[in-house]
């Protein structure tokens, strides 16, 4: 048979059979079976050389025209084979619902803080920080609370490092700050007066975790320094920021009290309908008071020209109280089930 008459019969197998090719590496086959070294095309091409000079240019120009079909057809089998196998292999649902990126949140701790810091930013107060481990100078000493404060025992606060030099007569050993008020010195013997801070952090004691207790938590101290400052001023403040982040339900109570740092010194209450509900009439909720005059001493103000008033209270306490958590352990266990819920 004359090389042009296989020619035709041989492109339309060729081209079947690329079509017919399920898969990339049948189709690789497929092409090796044809346009390969020793493929069947290929062979046809070199019979092109035993043909007499005359017919050559013609059987060249129909060749060369099959061969571009052929590798066109290829290609395309190609992209469509390259597109299947990229597809998934079972019918996509596309009405299922879509997958949502998890988004993390502040924890109710936070939320809390934040919300307590903003309501004393827009009555004026900066926030201040120092550290969680301290010295007996700043926790204790020049909060005027004396050395043998039960506060200091080694039951109330953790001691860092060797607790046997507890028994040493004058020893000072670093310790975890039992609460947020050593950065009140902090900040007085580090500035001038006048002074309006706030010191959100965290304080550490040696209690056992109970349902209301936990050996680290959390506090917000307050202290405001400058000429002429009343108790008035702290009944105030303090009242119009618990509105802010309790609701305007809230009633403050304040009882005497006793703390070495402020003179006189109060204790606050608080109630409103979850207080209520809970089967109680006032949750005891902050220390406060004036801040003594030897505390001035200890920082170098000068307590004829200086007053001003100090609180304290724990942060976990109102995030129970605003959340209705009854466990303050439920913080700190970060289960995900509990900590979506805020
Ligand atoms: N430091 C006290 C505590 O941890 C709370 C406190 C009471 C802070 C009276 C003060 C204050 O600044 O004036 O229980």
């Amino acid at each position: 048979m004359s090389l042009l008459a296989q020619l035709d019969p041989l492109k339309a197998e060729a081209l079947a059979a690329l079509a017919a090719a399920s898969d990339l590496p049948t189709l690789e086959q497929t092409k090796g079976a044809f346009l390969g070294g020793d493929g069947k095309f290929t062979a046809l091409m070199k019979q092109l050389g035993t043909l007499p000079k005359e017919e050559k240019p013609a059987a060249g120009k129909a060749i060369n025209a099959a061969k571009l079909e052929l590798e066109a057809a290829l290609a395309a089998r190609r992209a469509e084979l390259e597109l299947k196998a990229a597809l998934p292999k079972e019918p996509t649902d596309w009405t299922l619902p879509g997958r949502r990126r998890a988004v993390g949140k502040l924890h109710p701790l936070t939320q809390v803080t934040d919300d307590i810091v903003r309501a004393f930013r827009k009555v004026g107060f900066a926030v201040a920080d120092g550290p969680e481990i301290e010295d007996e100078y700043h926790c204790f000493d020049a909060l005027n609370t004396p050395a043998d404060h039960p506060a200091r025992d080694s039951q109330d606060t953790f001691y860092v490092g060797d607790n046997s030099r507890l028994q040493t007569p004058g020893a000072k050993l670093p310790l975890l700050r039992t609460h947020t008020s050593s950065v009140q010195i902090r900040v007085m013997k580090s500035q001038p007066p006048p002074i309006r801070i706030i010191v959100p952090g965290r304080v550490y004691r040696r209690d056992n975790a109970d349902a209301t207790h936990n050996p680290t938590f959390h506090q917000i101290e307050g202290l405001y320094v400058d000429k002429h400052v009343t108790v008035g001023d702290l009944k105030g403040t303090v009242e119009a920021v618990f509105k802010d982040v309790l609701g305007s339900d809230v009633k403050l109570r304040f009882r005497p009290h006793y703390f070495s740092y402020t003179e006189p010194s109060l204790e606050i209450d608080f109630t409103n309908a979850l207080v209520k509900k809970l089967g109680k009439d006032w949750l005891e909720i902050a220390g406060c008071g004036m801040v003594h005059p030897q505390v001035f001493e200890n920082v170098g103000y000068d307590p004829e020209i200086w007053t001003g008033w100090a609180f304290g209270f724990g942060i976990e306490r109102i995030a129970m109280l605003r959340y209705g958590i009854t466990d303050i352990r439920l913080f700190y266990e970060n289960d995900v089930r509990f900590l979506r819920q805020f």
